[in-house]
């Protein structure tokens, strides 16, 4: 029988029935929600809207289905809708009539939303740890390739030298934004919806503040309506998720380039990558690929719940229960990729010959050097623009290189040029040139990896 079956003269349709369970996904906020009904029961009784008998009862109850569950010993049915009534009905099973009183003050509204906060904060800390292990990884690929040339694009075309250490502290910039995104989302979500009730709070002397505490929640929420309406940090999660993933396809999109043959700046290692049924040469960046295409899935849950979410009336609706799946299948999602991703960077052979080569096969991305050169002896750099133009120009047509073309052609342009435009076109001079605050030179490499690390080792030493 429905614990709600008071008012009702038919047994639910068995469509009906499994059309509105969620036991099948919301199962795995069992511990969440026999943690909340704990902190409720302990309330109860110091408030004396219970026995202290009947709360230490009830609490002994839920600690042993918690074991069950745990256990898996214990079976949760469609019957019992959800994750709320099939704890709850095993209470009543388990302890008798006490179990009963557990919903006293409390609705699943207000119940469901406590639920899913504490669930997606436990994701967010686990989410943060993956992405500080990835940190990891770009900070030794980092302090590895300092010295290790490799040119920097605009347009997919090859643009300025840079180096491998610079292009993966631009990848741990926007991990750590992702880090304190997801910081964010945590402080937000920091406040209590229990005891909002239905929708209208309860006329029991509950102590919001107290199961707030109990929970681990710096207040309660201000407004009951609010409190079982909103699902805003679930949004902002799938936002945080969203934009991570972002990240990693761009990522992912790198690397899939980079081992191409068109590149070859790495090979993955085999253990990270996959062969092809039928090309026997094949060797493939399935990783990479599989991360890229999941983006689409995490974006796409995102735009489920905002949907879900639209034009809702107050308070809750049912079609909020529509909100666990994709929060569910997000964090799945990201878990997953962000391990993956790791292990595959942290195996790849960097071919850093192949990376040289590229900054200096003829493909001129050392002429804005040589504009800077003829601006340091004097000239104004929209002119020196123009004349390192034309040498391009003159270059192209000889299969030349700026660097090996003769001093007395440098002159015939500009008698600016002396011998010591050549240290200005040396790759290695080029980038050391870049020091300013942000750059690829040697130290201003070293501030970003620093700063990175001192990011990700304060995060780890208040976790311990
Ligand atoms: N399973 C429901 C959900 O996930 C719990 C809240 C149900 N509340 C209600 N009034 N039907 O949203």
């Amino acid at each position: 029988m429905k614990l709600w079956a008071g008012r009702f003269q038919k047994e639910t349709d068995t469509l009906v029935n499994d059309f509105n369970s969620s036991i099948a996904f919301d199962a795995r906020m069992y511990r969440q929600d026999i943690t909340g009904s704990i902190a409720h029961a302990t309330m109860l009784g110091e408030q004396g809207v219970i026995a202290p008998e009947e709360a230490e009862k009830i609490i002994a109850g839920l600690k042993t289905i918690l074991a069950d569950i745990e256990a898996d010993r214990v079976e949760l049915t469609a019957e019992n809708e959800d994750i709320h009534m099939n704890v709850e009905s095993l209470l009543t099973e388990r302890i008798g009539d006490t179990g009963k009183r557990l919903h006293t003050a409390r609705s699943r509204n207000d119940q469901v939303a406590v639920d899913f906060r504490m669930y997606v904060r436990e994701e967010i800390g686990a989410i943060i740890g993956l992405i500080l292990k990835l940190e990891h990884v770009l900070l030794d690929l980092a302090e590895k390739n300092i010295d290790t040339i490799l040119p920097g694009y605009t347009h997919l075309q090859r643009a300025q030298p840079s180096t491998l250490a610079h292009h993966m502290m631009a990848y741990a910039n926007m991990l750590r934004r992702d880090v304190t995104r997801m910081e964010d989302c945590l402080k937000r979500m920091d406040e209590c919806p229990l005891g909002a009730g239905a929708l209208a709070t309860t006329t029991y002397p509950i102590d919001r503040e107290r199961t707030a505490a109990l929970l681990g929640f710096a207040k309660p929420t201000e407004n009951s309506l609010d409190s079982v309406s909103d699902r805003d940090f679930a949004i902002e999660f799938l936002s945080a998720c969203s934009i991570l993933m972002m990240h990693l396809s761009r990522f992912s999109e790198e690397i899939i380039l980079w081992c191409s043959w068109e590149f070859k700046y790495i090979e993955l290692d085999d253990a990270h990558s996959t062969g092809s049924s039928i090309m026997p040469q094949k060797k493939n960046p399935d990783v990479a690929e599989l991360v890229r295409g999941k983006t689409g899935r995490v974006y796409g849950s995102l735009i489920t719940l905002l949907t879900v979410m639209k034009a809702l009336p107050l308070a809750y609706n049912k079609d909020m229960q529509e909100d666990k799946e994709c929060v569910f299948d997000a964090i799945d999602t990201v878990k997953l990729c962000l391990p993956v991703f790791s292990g595959m960077l942290a195996t790849m052979t960097v071919l850093p010959g192949n990376m040289r080569r590229a900054a200096l096969d003829g493909c001129f991305i050392n002429a804005t050097d040589c504009a800077d050169y003829l601006v340091r002896k004097g000239m104004p750099f929209r002119e020196a623009y123009m004349i390192v133009g034309r040498l391009v120009h003159m270059c192209m047509d000889t299969g030349e290189s700026l660097e090996s073309l003769p001093l007395s052609q440098f002159r015939a342009v500009s008698s600016r040029f002396d011998a010591d435009v050549y240290e200005a076109l040396d790759m290695k001079h080029c980038v050391e040139e870049r020091r300013a605050i942000g750059g690829p030179a040697r130290g201003a490499v070293e501030k970003q990896i620093a700063s990175i690390r001192a990011f990700v080792e304060a995060r780890e030493s208040a976790d311990e």
